[in-house]
């Protein structure tokens, strides 16, 4: 079997990205994670890379003197790495149209709602303050647009009397571990060749 090439991109703790690591130990999961990329140093994701075993690329952001000469620094590493699919794990930078547009189809993100619901930041502040009685997450297809791309997978979690942001984003986060990997065997699936005869 062809495993799908995948790069996971962070910003910060990485839980999202370790659920994508552990499934994908095992070899019948039809994507290979090859490489972690932050755009932060203090990312903690980075070390549970290395200790298993995974390229780690440290591309930050404030080193380059603009959104695009980034985003092309991406890029060409991405392209080294010969990736087939890219998915963004608590990756903190709006990617500009050109960079997206190399990708699209093969380009997936977790975001801490159910879309097209909150979108953007704050989304467990959000949903508390105004009083939904569910929340949940979306893996989507990134496109240009934010947060607005072809859906792959929801989860529903009840928002219960008492919760806090904290409460809410930890009843969230557990379905993000569980869709994410879902989400990204799905796509891999899809973009393999079919060699079945
Ligand atoms: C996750 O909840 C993810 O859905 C969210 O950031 C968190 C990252 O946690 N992403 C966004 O808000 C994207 N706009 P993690 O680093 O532990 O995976």
């Amino acid at each position: 079997m062809n495993r799908v090439r995948t790069a996971v991109l962070i910003s910060g703790r990485g839980s999202n990205m370790m659920a994508l690591v552990e499934a994908a130990k095992d070899p019948a999961y039809p994507a290979e994670i090859v490489c972690v990329v932050s755009n932060r140093a203090d990312a903690a994701g980075l070390d549970f890379a290395l200790a298993n075993g995974i390229a780690t690329k440290l591309i930050e952001h404030k080193a380059y003197p603009s959104r695009e000469a980034f985003e092309a620094a991406l890029d060409a590493y991405l392209r080294s790495m010969k990736i087939g699919i890219i998915a963004c794990a608590g990756f903190m930078r709006i990617l500009t149209a050109g960079f997206i547009v190399g990708w699209e189809g093969r380009m997936i993100n977790i975001h801490p709602s159910l879309l097209p619901a909150y979108k953007g930041l704050h989304t467990h502040e959000r949903a508390l303050a105004d009083g939904a009685k569910t929340h949940g997450c979306t893996v989507h297809h990134v496109t240009a647009e934010l947060d607005a791309g072809p859906i792959i997978l929801q989860a529903e979690v009840p928002v219960l009397p008492g919760d806090t942001p904290e409460t809410l984003s930890a009843r969230v986060l557990k379905e993000e571990h569980r869709i994410y990997p879902e989400a990204l065997a799905i796509l891999a699936r899809s973009l393999q060749p079919n060699t079945s005869i």
